[in-house]
């Protein structure tokens, strides 16, 4: 049986070479995670998409004690809801949430994005420069910020949680950060009851029987989901741009090609999830027509499925222009992405200012830092001049 994490090999624009095996011969597999259980690993891209749809593939297990763990990260280690009552508890936060990303708000929220993509650029004077420091590590959250109605100035506050939420190295901290969060959350809340305005925390005080612990977990939810996720890609993509120079000329040239182009960015990017193997689902009942049992543990790779050469060609090739892209970047199924409209919005508002003011944009650095020890992953750092 294969472990994760698999060994990485020499092309950094690959993936770790077992990926492309088990995408030609066997697109679900068992394998043992990085704590030790097993698992099964969903590679091909129509088995994931097929279990990534099926409502028998929960994050909650029926015994979470003796459920199969993936690592320690809090937020993916193991089963992450209660068994009972989760479909329920699913369409409940999915109904909750929709307002917050309807087409009003988030035509609101573009300009201001847009706005704060500016001045964050502006800021960035004398290259070489950090565009992780300076852009990627503030904008998702103060766009976060802005969503749930927090005010701007504690966007440094949601950094802080969120990495702690997020490290797969120490539980207890993931653990008082949640603890910060909540009270944080429910001071908000009980603001938002007197003084509403347009957003999620309004949205939740004025839809009335919601309760801190709720409101608390969906902004968490938001908050994890949203903040790493948005910063990687504007690193990892930057640096796919910087590997590709004639994708970035083909940018700077045509800058109409930015909608295109964050669709193969998401296509593409792959952070740490790949040696966690991939979204965590565990099997309610067995699953007909495939090898799972009920209780067995389920990784859906995305990551791979987005390479799987039956459905993209040259599926290691950054190709700008790639039509039709039918990536799972944002999942698929009831866990599809809540935020793909928002984080599309921030990243074409990205490229797109990037490619205007800096055309001769290029890597400043020989050696990246990977972030390792959380699973959304991404570099450290990324000196970048122009
Ligand atoms: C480029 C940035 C982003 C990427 C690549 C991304 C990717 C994903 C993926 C792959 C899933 C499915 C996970 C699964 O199947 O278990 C997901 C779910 C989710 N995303 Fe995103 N996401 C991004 C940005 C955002 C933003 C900006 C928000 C909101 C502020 C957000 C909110 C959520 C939520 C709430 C879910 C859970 C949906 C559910 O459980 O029904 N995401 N995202």
């Amino acid at each position: 049986m294969y472990e994760l994490p698999f060994p990485p090999g020499d092309d950094p624009a690959k993936l770790p070479p077992r990926y492309y095996e088990l995408l030609d011969n066997e697109p679900l597999t068992k394998v043992r995670t990085p704590a030790g259980d097993e698992a099964w690993l969903a590679c091909g891209y129509d088995v994931v998409r097929e279990l990534a749809a099926s409502s028998s593939l929960r994050r909650g297990h029926r015994n979470p004690e003796s459920a199969a763990r993936i690592n320690n990260s809090v937020v993916q280690g193991g089963p992450t809801e209660e068994f009972e009552g989760e479909l329920e508890r699913h369409r409940r936060m999915r109904k909750l949430l929709a307002p917050a990303f309807s087409a009003k708000r988030m035509l609101a929220l573009q300009d201001s994005i847009e706005d704060r993509v500016d001045s964050l650029l502006d800021g960035l004077t004398a290259p070489p420069v950090d565009l992780h420091a300076g852009l990627s590590e503030q904008l998702p959250a103060m766009v976060i910020c802005a969503l749930v109605g927090a005010p701007h100035q504690d966007y440094e506050l949601f950094r802080s949680w969120t990495s702690r939420l997020s490290g797969t190295g120490d539980t207890e901290a993931g653990r008082a950060a949640q603890i910060e969060f909540g009270i944080y959350m429910a001071q908000l809340l009980e603001r938002k009851k007197h003084e509403p305005s347009e957003d999620v925390f309004s949205d939740l005080a004025a839809a009335g029987e919601v309760e801190l612990p709720e409101a608390a977990r969906l902004a968490a939810a938001l908050l994890f989901a949203g903040y790493e996720t948005t910063m990687s890609r504007i690193d990892l993509g930057t640096l796919l741009f910087t590997r590709n120079p004639e994708q970035w000329a083909k940018l700077t040239a045509e800058p109409g090609l930015v909608t295109s182009a964050v669709e193969e960015i998401l296509r593409m990017v792959t952070t740490n999830i790949q040696d966690t193997g991939g979204a965590v689902r565990y099997a309610a009942e067995d699953i007909p027509g495939t090898p799972i049992a009920s209780g067995d543990a389920v990784l859906l790779a995305y990551h791979a499925a987005n390479r799987d050469p039956r459905v993209f060609e040259r599926p290691d090739e950054f190709d700008i222009t790639r039509s039709p892209n039918p990536h799972l970047g944002f999942g698929y199924g009831m866990r599809y992405c809540v935020g793909s409209t928002l984080a599309r919005i921030e990243l074409r508002a990205v490229f797109g200012a990037l490619a205007k003011r800096f055309p001769g944009l290029r890597l400043a650095q020989d050696r990246l830092r990977r972030r390792s020890d959380s699973v959304t992953g991404g570099v450290t750092a990324l000196a970048v001049t122009w």
